[in-house]
């Protein structure tokens, strides 16, 4: 049972707001004990009899006994009453508001003593209506609907959590908000737009005192109006509240209708066509996205081609998202750790996006990202919440195995499934070791996702990886962190160090033997919240390290980039070939070696690839197969089975579209055999893989016809502006789009 419900809780104000939240808690849990304090003596009459409300009295009758207090009255009664709360309230108890304005009430917060600081959590759902009191009050007034939390500096991170999970169980999306950030966005979406609709009827009122007017408004007025039918006082004081963030956006506003004025005046039509058809693209999306369907790429209508066309060229100097494996572990151990995690760099791409939404289903209070900024307010060893749905891990194996180890340990069921492509990925490679360890999971059909979880004790083992895996390897760290015991896991060969790197910075001791390929550590320790940067993603940076290498007369700088020893396999296999990387700067960032890349073009020689540089560069290979396409001589590489099973058969896909364009290839159950040549252009399928995709878009850089490459929408999974970033740098690139 979830703690809030042993909790006796306090609500201040019972109309809509106060009002639902005790329907709620009260539908959630019988047991939850709910007093209620307002001025209205019919709505707690009538919360009183029908069974909502527990106790009713006056304010500092129902303080005292409170272990948490929800006001949810305006900002401005918040404000006043915030020294009677302050002095009634025990010491234990935490208290929230719901008001749409947030800087005035930390700033009336801040008044208090500091005990009290620490226990208040000021917090907005957005799901108000036009409608008020406690009659228009429903219990699922938050199910699916956004809770905004603002987290201030002096707040305690037990009353974050705890006030988190009286939102989740009352069906809400919890999130995290920067205090001055939410009272600008909500000045933006929500106070301009209902001033404006308070001032449209005033206007038209005083046209009409007849009635005219409205006898022949239809629904656009009443669509448009709606939100003048709200109180009218909570308004107006929430216009006061927040003046300066409501009067920057009402100037723009205003500057807006004048332009409208002198161009309709003017007859100017094209001004007036761009404009409406922009807004009209911008609403469509944002209703389709937001009010229609939440779970958009889920089941994308449209399919994303890419066309390359021949004459790009390659210069000047790019920045690539940050690492996508350090940016999951960002996340993961951020959550665990006990204090504030501040990440910087963290990929805004749909895997590791997937992954923060994951946790913050589980209860973890997490603002951002902001141009790679999230700031994650950590819940400790025990403190994660049962998701109350699977996790949708989307195309993310790593997000996947991850995560299976860490919800193994955990005292709480739960199920992960994923896209089409991860659904069909083998996860025996995780199930297996962790059913050693103890763990109650298994997978649908013995192999692939979803995986079901049930809470159980984990264990510690001693595995020996059967393949060179850091999904594997990561995924036994993370459920070894909650076994009773030591776990020891070896790699046949080195594989990608990032979990070990990072456990490190959040202060928790793993044994590393190199010689042996052993990792060690021992469960029931704690995380301590720490800052990470994260470098940019040399699989990203890989596309154009290549680019340059083919291009003639390509000149590329590509700064900050993660130089990780278990990463640089690219790196050390594209010099093989010959190629001109220069790195310079290198330098240690947060447990993680960085440096700035230069690359120009050469002619490259075909190799053998060295069986030990394969898990190094495991995520290269398609855009290192582009390489040895035109390469002088045959390159061959073995030891990569592990290709046939990343999110497509990388070996056939690539094998596939490089024959389209001209190339020899044969393909072994392990590797291929390429012989260099030159690419014609033609027509290629990515399989859906975003690196297939964006490989075949390099080819297009030198192919003496253009290049179309079918099905890239998935390349916003790892990289967010990529078409952007390739276009900054003379590749000829463009997106096309077809209905399914
Ligand atoms: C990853 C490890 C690699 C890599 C994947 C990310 C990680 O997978 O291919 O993209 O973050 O641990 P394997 O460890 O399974 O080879």
């Amino acid at each position: 049972m979830s703690d809030i419900f042993n909790k006796r809780v306090l609500i201040v104000g019972l109309g809509l707001i106060g009002g639902s939240v005790a329907h709620g808690l009260k539908k959630a849990s019988k047991d939850i004990k709910i007093d209620a304090f307002d001025l209205n003596g019919e709505a707690l009459t009538s919360a009183s009899e029908s069974g909502v409300i527990d106790k009713t009295g006056s304010l500092e009758e129902l303080l005292p006994t409170a272990d948490v207090v929800v006001i949810a009255l305006p900002a401005t009664t918040v404000v006043d009453l915030m020294s009677r709360v302050a002095n009634g309230v025990q010491e234990s108890c935490i208290i929230t508001d719901v008001a749409s304005v947030k800087t005035s009430i930390v700033d009336a917060l801040y008044e208090q003593p500091h005990s009290f600081q620490a226990q208040f959590v000021p917090g907005h759902p957005i799901a108000g209506s036009e409608q008020s009191g406690f009659s228009a009050a429903s219990d699922n007034l938050f199910v699916d609907r956004n809770v905004i939390l603002t987290p201030h500096e002096k707040c305690s991170l037990e009353a974050i959590a705890l006030i988190n999970e009286l939102w989740r169980q009352l069906g809400a999306n919890v999130f995290g908000m920067d205090l001055k950030k939410h009272d600008e966005v909500l000045a933006a979406t929500s106070h301009l737009p209902h001033l404006l609709a308070y001032s449209i009827v005033d206007v038209i009122a005083q046209q009409d005192k007849g009635d005219n007017i409205f006898r022949f408004a239809a629904g656009g007025f009443a669509g448009f109006t709606r939100l003048a039918s709200s109180d009218a006082k909570m308004w107006s004081d929430i216009f006061v509240f927040n003046a300066k963030e409501t009067t920057d956006i009402l100037d723009i506003f205003i500057d807006r209708l004048t332009t409208f004025k002198d161009r309709i005046i003017n007859k100017d039509h094209e001004f007036l066509m761009e404009k409406l058809v922009s807004a009209k693209g911008v609403r469509d999306e944002f209703v389709e996205k937001h009010v229609i369907g939440k779970a958009q790429r889920q089941f994308p209508d449209k399919q994303m081609n890419y066309l390359v066309k021949p004459g790009g060229f390659i210069n000047g100097s790019i920045k690539v998202p940050g690492d996508k494996s350090i940016s999951h572990r960002a996340i993961i151990f951020g959550s665990i750790a006990e204090g504030v995690t501040k990440v910087s760099g963290f990929l805004e791409g749909e895997d590791s996006l997937n992954t923060l939404n994951a946790f913050r289903e589980m209860g973890v209070t997490i603002i951002g990202p902001e141009n790679g900024d999230l700031t994650i307010y950590g819940v400790g060893m025990k403190g994660l919440k049962a998701p109350r749905a699977p996790l949708y891990m989307g195309n993310s194996g790593t997000a996947m195995r991850l995560l299976a180890g860490l919800l193994a340990a955990q005292q709480f069921p739960s199920e992960l499934t994923g896209d089409e492509s991860l659904s069909k990925r083998p996860m025996s490679r995780v199930v297996n070791p962790l059913q050693q360890m103890g763990a109650k999971i298994r997978c649908a059909d013995g192999e692939t996702p979803p995986i079901k979880i049930n809470k159980t004790k984990l264990k510690g083992i001693s595995y020996e990886m059967k393949i060179a895996s850091a999904q594997v390897k990561s995924c036994l760290i993370l459920a070894g962190l909650f076994a009773e015991g030591e776990t020891t896991i070896r790699e046949p060969t080195l594989c990608r160090d990032h979990t070990e790197r990072m456990l490190k910075s959040f202060g928790y001791k793993v044994q590393k033997d190199k010689v042996n390929g052993e990792t060690k550590l021992k469960g029931g320790g704690t995380l301590c919240g720490t800052n990470i940067d994260v470098p940019a993603d040399i699989s990203s940076a890989a596309f154009f390290i290549v680019a340059a290498s083919i291009t003639p007369g390509a000149s590329l700088d590509i700064n900050n980039v993660g130089m990780n020893p278990t990463r640089t396999g690219i790196i050390n296999l594209l010099q093989l070939m010959g190629a001109n990387i220069t790195i310079d700067n290198e330098r240690e960032i947060c447990g993680e070696p960085v440096a700035d890349l230069s690359v120009s073009y050469t002619r490259l020689q075909g190799i053998n690839v060295p069986e030990d540089q394969v898990p190094l560069a495991i995520d290269e290979f398609p855009v290192f197969f582009i390489a040895a396409a035109c390469a002088a001589g045959v390159t061959e590489l073995r030891g990569a089975a592990e290709l046939r099973v990343k999110e497509s058969d990388r070996l056939e896909a690539m094998a596939a579209g490089l024959r389209t364009l001209g190339i020899v290839v044969e393909t072994r159950s392990d590797g291929i055999r390429i012989q260099g040549g030159s690419f014609q252009g033609g027509r290629v399928d990515s399989f859906g893989d975003h690196r297939v995709a964006m490989a075949f878009v390099m080819a297009g850089l030198i192919a003496r016809e253009p290049i179309e490459i079918r099905d890239c929408a998935n390349v916003a999974t790892s990289f967010p502006h990529f078409v952007e970033v390739a276009n900054e740098i003379g590749i000829r690139l463009t997106v096309t789009s077809v209905m399914n």
